[in-house]
């Protein structure tokens, strides 16, 4: 058996994780929000104002730090005020982007906000500016963040809430070179500037402008916003213009016309898949160094907040839904995405999967016959990973024989790992990327006693296996056995295609 070593030096902290690494996405698409967050209050599954708590139950414990809503392409084409007030009185619009179908706007921003409280994540709100105004965004942030008299607070006091919510994190735009405008990179700059000026700070809110920033590499997008921030009326907000700067990247393993099925791949596909993934790590370092040369001092967060699988869509399901399921693959590509994350700790301050239930590479996916809750490979890394948040980052140096290649000569690295430290305990994230070997991982622990030492195993006999209804619990966390701990040594031994967590008890 292969076996590698992995030197951690436990007491050499590196930057913090911040836990909004670990955030989520919730759009007006497909299942997402109706029949995924928001079942309605008349529905016979257990709800809150219409809030399904079973789904608001799995969520709490991967304790989820943020979540991203309406949108996303939607978000351009959603105006507040259509979902606020009595829900019968609310007027329809039509959804273009996801399935061209009536939107009823019975979720808005009062359902919003109120899920955000019962998961105990803060609300991350995009804004629209490819269809919306300056003052319409203008007023939603009035709207929500200001307390005292003002006509937006009258308004929002008559649909029912007296005190103003907090909101961290406000988007402006999104995909502005795409779906949310098709504009060039100088000319969103110029609309971010316009709108980001509106945005204000009222009372005790402070918002985490986000500027809409770029798809893949383009790393003119980033430059081209990073020159935009300084800004000469700052007064009201030193911090400048933005305080955050997004990207999107999707793992695809074919092209967009044929992007492969979910469930039903192959040996090369399965390494293609984990290869695109692992890309995510360079494009991290790139739109960073970008960053870099405008803002040494990291004063702006890089953000990617859309990531994930995207597949063909499941048979028989509607094509703008984007339903698909989620096996040991999508669990490999959410570790090998985390470990790239907590190396880029130092920049990288948010990410959001996209999406959090029924679309793309959930957390969660809700059967419309039996309304059973799947939870899927994924959420389980989420789950095993927790302890990572807001822990110190630890390097993990990894020694010996370390690519897995397929028979076509895509080659990834045999195993990924990253590794951190809260309160006396360190945890080690582990991936065998390798599809048929096992791996043994010896832990080579320097800097700190370690008194104990606990370990579970996400595995699975195929790489292809997930859960489905009847079957909820076939790819699921179990204990890992783990070898003696011997003079700052610990073997582990990860089968084929698996994800492991080692917790370490600092002395
Ligand atoms: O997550 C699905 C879509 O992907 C989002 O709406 C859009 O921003 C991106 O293109």
């Amino acid at each position: 058996m292969t076996s590698l070593r992995a030197v951690i030096d436990l007491d050499v902290e590196g930057p913090q994780i911040s836990r909004h690494l670990y955030g989520h996405f919730a759009e007006h698409l497909g299942r997402c929000i109706y029949g995924g967050f928001y079942v309605g209050e008349d529905s016979e599954i257990p709800n809150e104002g219409g809030i399904r708590l079973d789904v608001v139950e799995a969520l709490r414990s991967l304790s989820i730090p943020n979540l991203r809503w309406p949108g996303g392409c939607f978000a351009d084409e959603y105006h507040w005020r259509d979902g606020v007030g009595p829900r019968e009185d609310r007027p329809t619009m039509i959804n273009t982007h996801w399935g061209d179908i009536e939107e009823n706007n019975h979720f808005g921003t009062h359902e919003f906000m109120a899920l955000c409280e019962l998961l105990g994540a803060d609300p991350y709100i995009n804004g629209n500016v490819g269809s919306g105004t300056v003052a319409e965004m203008s007023d939603w942030v009035e709207y929500l963040t200001r307390d005292g008299d003002s006509p937006m607070v009258r308004l929002r006091k008559a649909n029912g809430r007296e005190q103003a919510w907090t909101v961290p994190f406000w988007g402006i735009g999104n995909e502005a070179w795409g779906c949310g405008g098709n504009m060039s990179a100088e000319h969103y700059a110029e609309e971010l500037r316009r709108y980001a000026t509106y945005c204000r700070n009222h009372g005790d809110n402070t918002l985490y402008r986000i500027a809409a920033g770029a798809s893949n590499a383009d790393y003119h997008w980033t430059e081209t916003l990073m020159k935009a921030i300084s800004c000469l009326g700052c007064e009201k907000d030193p911090r400048g213009i933005f305080q955050g700067l997004t990207f999107h990247y999707y793992t695809v393993p074919g092209a967009w016309d044929h992007k492969g099925s979910a469930t039903d791949f192959d040996g090369a596909e399965y390494y293609t898949t984990i290869a695109k993934a692992a890309h995510v790590e360079e494009l991290i370092a790139g739109h960073s160094a970008v960053m870099d040369c405008y803002d040494p001092h990291k004063r702006v967060g890089l953000i990617l907040d859309e990531w994930g699988t995207w597949f063909d869509v499941e048979p028989g399901t509607n094509p703008g839904f984007l339903y698909q399921q989620n096996t040991m693959r999508d669990a490999l590509v959410a570790s090998v995405h985390f470990d790239a994350f907590h190396r880029h700790a130092d920049r990288l301050v948010m990410a959001n999967i996209a999406q959090t239930v029924n679309v793309l590479q959930a957390m969660i996916l809700t059967d419309e016959e039996s309304n059973e809750l799947i939870l899927t490979p994924t959420y389980h890394v989420f789950e095993m990973n927790k302890a990572h948040h807001d822990a110190a980052s630890l390097a993990v140096h990894l020694l010996g024989e370390a690519q897995a290649i397929d028979a076509s000569g895509t080659s990834v690295p045999r195993v990924s790992a990253s590794a951190s430290v809260k309160d006396g305990v360190a945890l080690v994230s582990l991936s065998n990327l390798h599809l048929d070997e096992a791996t043994e991982i010896v832990l080579d622990l320097r800097g700190h006693q370690v008194g104990s030492a606990s370990g579970r195993l996400l595995a699975a006999e195929q790489v292809s296996d997930h859960n489905a209804p009847g079957r909820t619990g076939s790819v699921a966390p179990i204990d890992l056995e783990l070898g003696d701990l011997e003079g700052g040594r610990l073997s582990v031994t990860l089968p084929p295609h698996a994800f492991a967590t080692v917790s370490l008890t600092l002395v």
